[in-house]
């Protein structure tokens, strides 16, 4: 006779204020009885102490938490996508034996995604490999969170998008090949620098790091005016805690383009 399922939630927790929590994660929460919680390796262990403490305040059952090392990803150069799909593998390999070891079959375990698992984030991919080769009959289900787009969005008020026209979220590393073709709206995420100062268009900026947080910082203007500015407090930033997340929207100004 096939086992019971193992239950896993994946839980959106808002990117930074515990505030961000939905009522609907917060119920989600309280179906668990185990959290996984990742740790993300040097400088990022305030990431898993949210966590605990969102746990913490939240949870009005007995709960446990397993905290798990995350696999390094090896440097990519331009392989960048098979990197990440060996890192993938390395990770199914580790939630496979995480679920296995710590949870029950008909028990209830959960994930908490920074932001919203939606973006930029490799949960769901990797419960999908598990279901697929890991021989673990996963039964998961996915509760959205605030994403750090729609932080940054409600903190600067601005409107990710300009009247009926596209936006377009990406990374750093793609910003670099150049500012994305349909859209005038450009959401940027993951930049280690080299996205923002490849940036030649005549551009507004609103840029934001660690939102939501008490370390929260937020510049706004023309890029060619603040572009300095931000570098510097991301550096600051990053200096005073260990790291630094940051995102930004960048509009093209009307009728211009070159540097
Ligand atoms: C791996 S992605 C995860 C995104 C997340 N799933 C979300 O929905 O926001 C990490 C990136 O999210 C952005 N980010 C996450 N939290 C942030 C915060 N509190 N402030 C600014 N940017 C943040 C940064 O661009 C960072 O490099």
């Amino acid at each position: 006779m096939a086992g019971v399922k193992r239950k896993v939630l994946v839980i959106g927790i808002g990117a930074g204020d515990p505030d961000y929590l939905t009522v609907q994660a917060i119920d989600a929460m309280n179906r668990a009885s185990v959290f996984f919680i990742p740790d993300k390796g040097a400088g990022k262990g305030d990431l898993a102490r949210v966590r605990e403490e969102i746990c913490a305040r939240f949870v009005r059952r007995s709960y446990r938490t397993v905290p798990f090392a995350m696999p390094a990803r090896r440097a990519a150069g331009d392989a960048y996508e098979a990197a990440v799909c060996d890192w993938h593998d390395a990770m199914a390999q580790v939630y496979g034996r995480l679920l296995r070891e710590e949870l029950d079959e008909g028990g209830c375990g959960a994930f908490l995604v920074w932001g919203d698992p939606s973006l930029y984030d490799s949960t769901m991919r990797i419960l999908d490999r598990l279901n697929e080769t890991g021989g673990l009959d996963l039964d998961y289900e996915v509760i959205p969170g605030i994403t750090a787009v729609q932080a940054l969005a409600a903190r600067h008020r601005v409107a990710l998008n300009t009247i009926g026209q596209a936006v377009a979220i990406t990374t750093g590393r793609r910003l670099a090949e150049g500012f994305p073709g349909e859209a005038d709206s450009v959401v940027v995420m993951l930049d280690a620098g080299d996205g923002l100062r490849s940036v030649q268009e005549d551009a507004d900026i609103w840029w934001g790091a660690n939102i939501g947080t008490a370390d929260e910082v937020l510049v706004a203007g023309r890029l060619s005016d603040v572009a300095g500015d931000i570098e510097r407090t991301k550096a600051e930033t990053r200096a005073k805690h260990g790291w630094v997340m940051d995102t930004y929207l960048l509009r093209r100004r009307p009728g211009r383009s070159g540097g």
